[in-house]
């Protein structure tokens, strides 16, 4: 099958991409609301990009034409979020947060979750989250409906027990973060994991 994401099927790629290039990473994040309150929403256009700089990258599309989600407007604003992975112990409260409540609305806390405070930013951190990453904006590339927000990972918080104190390896059966696969409310755990050796 070929498929013309120039021509006849532009109109679907969203569909067919976001189908096709599974299981992607979620990243649940926190920014500051205009008024102070904290503003959480998942997106699963997302991943690591580097390391040196560290930095992490993830794509809200526009709400309209010219008219960004409030993630991205409040990152336009402040320069600063926090990634979080959810794991299966989140997976609800997490598209929870993708829900469109009512402004003033705090999503955290309409979905049970609760904040502490960021070591580097003003915006906080989920709790009951496995990971949180504290984030600056390095800078956010508009590509036509799509923002593509880079950030540089400045604190890592991570569950205890989850990394190895000494060595910093993820410990065996610690992390359980879930992805995103196919359809509207395709998920999938991290469970199921095999080794392929790599050659010399
Ligand atoms: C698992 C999951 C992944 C999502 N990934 C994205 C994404 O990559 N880009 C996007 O624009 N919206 C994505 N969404 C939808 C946003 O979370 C949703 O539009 C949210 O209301 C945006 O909130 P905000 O306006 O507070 O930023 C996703 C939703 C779910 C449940």
């Amino acid at each position: 099958m070929h498929l013309d994401l120039t021509t006849t099927h532009a109109k679907d790629a969203y569909k067919i991409l976001s189908g096709i290039v599974t299981p992607r990473p979620i990243a649940l994040v926190t920014t500051l609301n205009e008024d102070k309150s904290i503003n959480a929403a998942p997106f699963s256009f997302f991943n690591v990009l580097g390391a040196s700089p560290p930095i992490i990258g993830f794509a809200p599309g526009d709400r309209e034409p010219g008219i960004p989600k409030d993630t991205a407007k409040n990152i336009r604003r402040t320069k600063e979020f926090v990634v979080h992975l959810p794991d299966e112990s989140i997976a609800q409260q997490m598209v929870g947060c993708a829900a469109s409540w009512p402004y003033g609305v705090s999503e955290l806390a309409a979905v049970g979750l609760t904040t502490t405070p960021s070591t580097a930013l003003s915006v906080p951190r989920i709790t009951e989250a496995p990971v949180a990453l504290e984030c600056e904006e390095w800078g956010t590339l508009n590509i036509g409906d799509n923002r593509l927000i880079i950030g540089r990972v400045l604190h890592v918080h991570t569950r205890s027990g989850i990394l190895n104190p000494e060595t910093l390896h993820i410990e065996e059966n610690a992390y359980h973060p879930i992805g995103r696969v196919h359809g509207p409310d395709g998920y999938c755990t991290t469970r199921d994991q095999f080794k392929v050796e790599r050659p010399e």
